[in-house]
């Protein structure tokens, strides 16, 4: 027994679970996912030798390829070498993180703010470090990934509350005791379906049973609110959130994460968050990268602007099409076709048009609701569109 850890038959029948696993059996036969492109220059990518418009990146703002924030990661590089190897607790900390977790706490409107390597670690910690065993967590049934992961490694218990609805909210933690501790996770955009939050109603029944709250406004940041301070800034709502959570791979064009709140909150995250104590902090030119971003969305107004004329446009075009957008609402927008072989056929006939979208089918979306996830960013021009357009009406043909 004392080698059982080592004994061939854990390690075959693990190996062979791999082996065998259909689900990545008809991966590699349909191969949708894990495209490596050859090469990008902002919304055109070159996959195969083909040159194709990108309609699937959270590039929101279309900030990846802007020079500024090319600069500002170059210079960040020369300067800090390539990685602080080590985590924010111990040797990992640098003055660039510190500038810019200010900077973010600021711009979001919070006391706080604590970066990680990862929007998912964030997003993650977000939510592990502030519940525990024996709180109850309020969690949207849709909620990302992530979020997901936070509340079972938090081991407090967890009720779903059906989509985007204060109603449900209402039932479920009015069934709970008084005197349980709890938490409300929501998303402010659901990357998914596009929707907003319906932030006044949910904050309101959380004030009212005493629910400590989290957004993840992964989605909405950059996006939503005054020069894109994100979902609770869009209903005036920032002083009643007690942790905004996000990405700075979306509107940043980065990767990192950030969770801010209050101070006390963020120090007790500090203390307590085993994701945020014992993982490598941000490398420099990703940090740099972010706070060029950050500034360059609060100084050139015309790419949120650009973003939102686009998705005006492209909502327009699916729905002239007759196209089921889910009731998007944001630059997010998925395109539902219903049934899986159907949705692989559409999402083909994208790619035969020169138009590199992501198919996602149940059980990551409801039964019956298989979709083409796309987003829309301000990068997209003019012409990019009406090839959008042309190779959308061709699919919906051809389904
Ligand atoms: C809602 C939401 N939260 C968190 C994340 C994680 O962010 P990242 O991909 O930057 O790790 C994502 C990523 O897709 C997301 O959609």
């Amino acid at each position: 027994m004392a080698f059982s850890l080592f004994s061939s038959k854990n390690r075959n029948s693990i190996a062979s679970r791999c082996q065998d696993d259909s689900a990545t059996k008809l991966r590699l036969r349909y191969a949708p996912y894990y495209h490596a492109m050859q090469s990008q220059q902002g919304t055109s990518v070159r996959l195969d030798g083909r040159d194709l418009i990108m309609l699937a990146s959270n590039d929101y703002l279309g900030l990846s390829f802007h020079p500024k924030v090319i600069e500002a990661s170059r210079a960040a590089l020369l300067k800090w070498g390539t990685s602080p190897t080590g985590a924010r607790v111990s040797n990992g900390s640098r003055a660039y993180h510190v500038e810019l977790e200010e900077k973010l706490a600021a711009f979001l409107g919070k006391e706080a703010c604590h970066i990680h390597a990862a929007g998912y670690l964030s997003c993650l910690s977000g939510v592990a470090a502030f519940a525990q065993k024996g709180d109850a967590i309020l969690a949207d049934k849709n909620i990302h990934s992530c979020l997901w992961d936070g509340i079972r490694l938090s081991t407090a218990s967890v009720e779903r509350f059906s989509h985007n609805s204060p109603d449900d909210l209402r039932t479920v933690v009015s069934s709970l005791p008084a005197n349980t501790p709890k938490m409300m996770v929501v998303e402010g955009v659901y990357s998914m379906e596009g929707h907003i939050a319906h932030l006044p109603g949910l904050l309101a029944i959380a004030n009212e049973y005493e629910c400590f709250n989290v957004l993840d406004d992964a989605h909405g940041f950059g996006v939503l609110g005054r020069q894109g301070r994100g979902t609770a800034d869009h209903f005036g709502l920032t002083d009643k959130v007690d942790i905004i959570c996000g990405s700075m791979s979306k509107a940043l064009a980065s990767t990192g994460g950030f969770v801010a709140g209050d101070r006390s909150l963020i120090e007790y995250m500090r203390t307590h968050g085993k994701h945020t104590i014992f993982s490598a902090s941000l490398s420099p030119s990703q940090a740099a990268a972010a706070s060029a971003a950050l500034d360059v969305l609060q100084s050139e107004p015309e790419h949120l602007e650009r973003l939102w004329k686009n998705q005006k446009r492209y909502i327009a075009m699916l729905q002239s099409l007759g196209l089921d957008t889910w009731g998007s609402e944001t630059p997010a927008v998925p395109v539902v076709i219903g049934d899986k072989m159907r949705a692989y056929s559409f999402w083909q006939s994208l790619m035969e048009k020169g138009v590199f979208t992501v198919i996602s089918v149940a059980p990551a979306v409801p039964i019956g609701k298989d979709l083409i996830r796309t987003a829309i960013s301000a990068g997209h021009t003019d012409e990019q569109l009406d090839r959008i357009g042309e190779a959308f009406a061709y699919a919906k043909k051809r389904s």
